[in-house]
């Protein structure tokens, strides 16, 4: 019987897939060129996979654009991932308002150059009645900061009598986090060959399966992701039980 070929469409897409978009800088560093040409190549990896996903039916992707962590490489390569930010957002907003796609941010806005936090606001507001496509891009973000965030202000709430501690569990703090009333990730992808969260998601990942794949972010497209998807359908989650649980 013949194989079925890398593009066809998995037999279900999971509602949420993360992914941690690496090996921008190796992939320009084959190439003899700056790390920079590797993050703008990346943009153009992004556009491919928000596009794929929406066609493959993924209801939420998050994609990890700029971590906490990233503030301690060199100042002209921070800023060129600012700019790309810009320019990404510049660029396919009105498309992506117009395919149905919500944007959202999460991370640490405080800090950020004003126009940063402008452009963010108002893609979050342009693009608030879409429903098709919920695009979360983790920008200045940080699973340890946002936890920390998360807990002062649950901290100032219960001070003020919003909420007892005796009412505080993973549901009642989940909603104090940037991703409060969204599903956790069912996938969460790795590109270019390494195998950590680098602080991502590390709350929402309790039950995520992981796919690592050797591909670098630049060369990721829609037959990556199906084969990330094909690679997911064929797990068993269990959530702790001893049977496998539909997702
Ligand atoms: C991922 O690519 C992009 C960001 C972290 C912003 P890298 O820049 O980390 O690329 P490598 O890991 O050095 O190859
Ligand atoms: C994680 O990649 C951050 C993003 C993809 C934005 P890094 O390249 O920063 O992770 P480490 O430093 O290799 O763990
Ligand atoms: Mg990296």
């Amino acid at each position: 019987m013949a194989q079925p070929s890398a593009s066809q469409a998995p037999a279900s897409s999971p509602r949420h897939v993360a992914i941690i978009m690496d090996g921008n800088g190796r992939w320009a560093k084959q190439r003899g060129r700056p790390r920079t040409f590797g993050h703008a190549e990346g943009v153009e990896a992004l556009r491919r996979t928000v596009e794929a996903a929406g066609e493959l039916g993924v209801q939420y992707l998050t994609v990890f654009g700029f971590s906490t962590e990233n503030w301690r490489r060199p100042a002209e390569e921070v800023s060129a991932l600012f700019d790309l930010l810009r320019l990404y957002v510049a660029r396919d907003l009105d498309k992506l308002v117009n395919e149905g796609v919500r944007v959202r941010v999460i991370g640490e806005r405080k800090g950020l150059q004003p126009d940063i936090a402008e452009i963010i606001e108002n893609a979050e507001a342009k693009s608030r009645q879409n429903d098709k496509l919920n695009l979360i891009i983790a920008f200045n973000y940080g699973g340890q900061d946002e936890i920390a965030r998360a807990a002062r202000r649950l901290v100032a709430d219960v001070a003020a009598g919003k909420i007892r501690t005796e009412d505080i569990n993973p549901d009642t703090f989940g909603a104090y986090l940037d991703t409060a009333g969204w599903p956790p990730p069912d996938l969460l992808i790795r590109t270019s060959n390494e195998y950590r969260l680098s602080n991502f998601m590390l709350w929402q990942a309790a039950y995520t399966e992981l796919v690592f794949t050797d591909t670098l972010w630049p060369d990721f497209d829609k037959r990556a992701l199906e084969s990330a998807i094909a690679e997911y359908n064929k797990r068993e989650r269990r959530f702790g039980g001893t049977e496998p649980v539909a997702s």
